[in-house]
């Protein structure tokens, strides 16, 4: 969706201004509009993109376009009914969507002020501060998508695949994995309890929730693995996890910095905690030549590259790095040696 895309252009690219108070948001707008009950949508987003742009925000067009059509019922303006651009709005949808621009105003992410958003055709709940999941991830998910396709007769022997995800968040990649998989099973983890509470709920919401256990889970506990054995060893183990280096925190967008959990974001000093522990534990949770998927920062696939090569112990290779939609290498593949048995891995 166009408007992640802007997101995280900006993710980098320095703070930017902050939203007004309520006060400032609506006296800046109001001697502007036609008068009330002739208002139609399109000069409500028309005026909401001009009074964001004056204040800074980002994607201005698309964030007016995203909060009209939901107050009409519509996830896209395109979807819209044409009749419903030109017909007048009632005072209640008129407040909705003065509401919900205030927000906006404030830097909230539409994801957050829509309260759902749609990956890989499902359509979750989001709720601050559980990390709202972005397009690239996709990209990821289509990846595992592909492994389990060309590998059948590895990947899950005993009808579908087993797989870990390890930081969860919304549920956006284990439920889309399980909502293509059939025959499938999810373990899913996360220390946040917003997340575990947000995942359950989306897990729900599509009927997923016979195939997924949901384990609230700090993985860099020692022990932890212990937990994520249930259902015995995995085929595959996925995350997106917290992998932005701590020195770049500060240069995340207001979106990011004031509503998302930071501790979906900051990986630490290199980025390669959460990496690093993932690695450690993955030969006692994973099947013989089971794998390994993760989404990372462009600077990732030569640190972890190296990283691996410090750690024969793990009997793990990195096998393929794949880059994302904008040309970056996002991507890694990391696959546990056939030959090696009962490695023991120290956290
Ligand atoms: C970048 S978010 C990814 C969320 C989701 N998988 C997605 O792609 O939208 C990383 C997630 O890892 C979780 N997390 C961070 N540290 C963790 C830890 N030590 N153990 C388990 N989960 C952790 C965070 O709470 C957050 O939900």
């Amino acid at each position: 969706m166009k408007l992640w895309g802007g997101m995280l252009r900006a993710f980098l690219s320095g703070p930017g201004r902050r939203g007004g108070t309520w006060g400032q948001a609506f006296s800046s707008w109001q001697p502007h509009l036609p008068p009330a009950g002739s208002l139609k949508a399109t000069e409500l987003v028309s005026h909401w993109t001009a009074v964001f742009e004056k204040r800074g925000i980002p994607e201005a067009r698309e964030s007016s376009e995203y909060i009209v059509a939901h107050v009409l019922g519509a996830k896209t303006f395109q979807s819209l009914k044409p009749v419903l651009w030109t017909q007048p709005l009632t005072p209640w949808q008129l407040q909705c969507i003065q509401e919900l621009s205030s927000h906006r105003l404030q830097r909230m992410p539409v994801q957050y002020i829509l309260g759902e958003w749609d990956f890989q055709g499902l359509s979750l709940k989001m709720a601050p501060p559980v990390f709202i999941p972005r397009p690239e991830t996709e990209e990821l998910v289509e990846w595992v998508l592909e492994e389990v396709a060309q590998r059948p007769r590895v990947i899950g022997t005993q009808g579908g695949p087993l797989i870990l995800e390890v930081g969860c968040g919304s549920g956006a990649i284990s439920l889309s994995l399980l909502s293509h998989l059939p025959q499938s099973q999810v373990i899913a983890v996360d220390k946040g309890e917003a997340a575990i509470c947000l995942t359950h709920e989306n897990a729900q919401r599509l009927r997923l929730q016979d195939r997924i256990r949901i384990i609230p889970l700090d993985v860099t506990l020692e022990g932890s693995w212990a937990h994520l054995l249930s259902w015995g060893p995995a085929d595959l183990v996925v995350s997106n996890p917290p992998y932005v280096f701590s020195r770049d925190m500060e240069q995340l967008a207001p979106e990011i910095r004031s509503y998302e959990d930071p501790a979906a974001l900051d990986g630490g000093e290199e980025g390669m905690d959460i990496i690093a522990h993932i690695l450690a534990l993955a030969p006692r949770l994973l099947k013989d030549s089971g794998s390994v998927f993760l989404e990372v920062d462009p600077r990732h696939p030569e640190l972890v590259g190296s990283w691996l090569q410090s750690r024969p112990d793990l009997s793990l290779n990195l096998v393929a790095v794949r880059k994302d939609f904008c040309g970056r290498p996002r991507f890694l593949h990391i696959r546990r040696s056939e030959a090696q048995h009962g490695c023991h891995a120290d956290t």
